[in-house]
């Protein structure tokens, strides 16, 4: 056998032995427990603390504002799609944030756009609003007051 051809055959075999090496090393032992996948991943993440407390979590200590919400119009957009996540509110966080830019906040579903749902109400903002905050207006927790 020639020389060179020797050579890329060794090669060929080093590299095999060092790619079965690696993967019996860097495999996780729970990778094939169940199937293709890690095992061991699945109660990771279950046991992770979710960000999102959802609007429920709010009622204990919100209990008013929270009955007039659950009833109104905006009833399909969270708490926390406005004020932001609530994880560690009150403990550690005192007090979560109140939108001060309602313009921004509000135009990211109600900006007049192509393609929007008709059941999602549109306005344009520059006729419409002229340069007010919506909330001067509009309560944000029963927007059709
Ligand atoms: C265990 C009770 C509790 C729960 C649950 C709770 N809050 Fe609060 N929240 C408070 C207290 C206490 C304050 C401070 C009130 C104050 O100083 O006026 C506060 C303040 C706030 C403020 C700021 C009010 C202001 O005047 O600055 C916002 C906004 C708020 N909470 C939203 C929420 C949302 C949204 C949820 C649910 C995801 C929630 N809170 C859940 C007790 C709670
Ligand atoms: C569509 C956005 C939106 C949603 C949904 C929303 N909020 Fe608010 N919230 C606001 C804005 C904007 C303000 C400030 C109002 C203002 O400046 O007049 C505010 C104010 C507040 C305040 C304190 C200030 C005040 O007016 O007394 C609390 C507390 C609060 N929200 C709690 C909640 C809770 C609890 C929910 C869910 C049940 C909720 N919010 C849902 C936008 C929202
Ligand atoms: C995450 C999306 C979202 C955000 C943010 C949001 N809205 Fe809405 N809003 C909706 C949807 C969806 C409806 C229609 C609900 C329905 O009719 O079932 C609605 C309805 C309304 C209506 C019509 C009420 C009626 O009489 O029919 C007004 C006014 C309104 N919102 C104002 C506001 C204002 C002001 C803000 C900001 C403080 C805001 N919205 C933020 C989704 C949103
Ligand atoms: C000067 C008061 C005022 C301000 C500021 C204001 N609105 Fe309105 N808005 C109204 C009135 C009045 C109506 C009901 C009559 C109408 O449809 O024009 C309305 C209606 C709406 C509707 C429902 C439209 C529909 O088709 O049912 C939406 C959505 C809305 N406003 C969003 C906003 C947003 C977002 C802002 C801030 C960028 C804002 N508004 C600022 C007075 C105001």
């Amino acid at each position: 056998m020639p020389k060179h051809i020797l050579r890329l055959i060794v090669l060929i075999f080093g590299l095999l032995v060092v790619a079965v090496i690696g993967k019996e090393l860097l495999t996780d032992k729970s990778f094939y427990r169940f199937g293709h996948y890690r095992a061991d991943s699945v109660p990771e993440i279950a046991a992770q603390i979710p960000v999102l407390q959802t609007a429920a979590s709010c009622q204990e200590c919100h209990a008013e504002r929270f009955e007039k919400w659950s009833v109104a119009k905006h009833k399909t957009v969270t708490c926390e799609n406005c004020h932001g996540a609530a994880l560690g509110h009150p403990q550690k966080i005192a007090k979560l944030p109140i939108p001060t830019d309602a313009v921004k906040l509000c135009t990211r579903c109600h900006e007049a756009l192509t393609g929007r749902p008709d059941t999602q109400p549109q306005v344009e903002v520059p006729k419409h609003n002229k340069g007010r905050q919506c909330v001067a207006c509009h309560n944000p927790h029963v927007p059709e007051e």
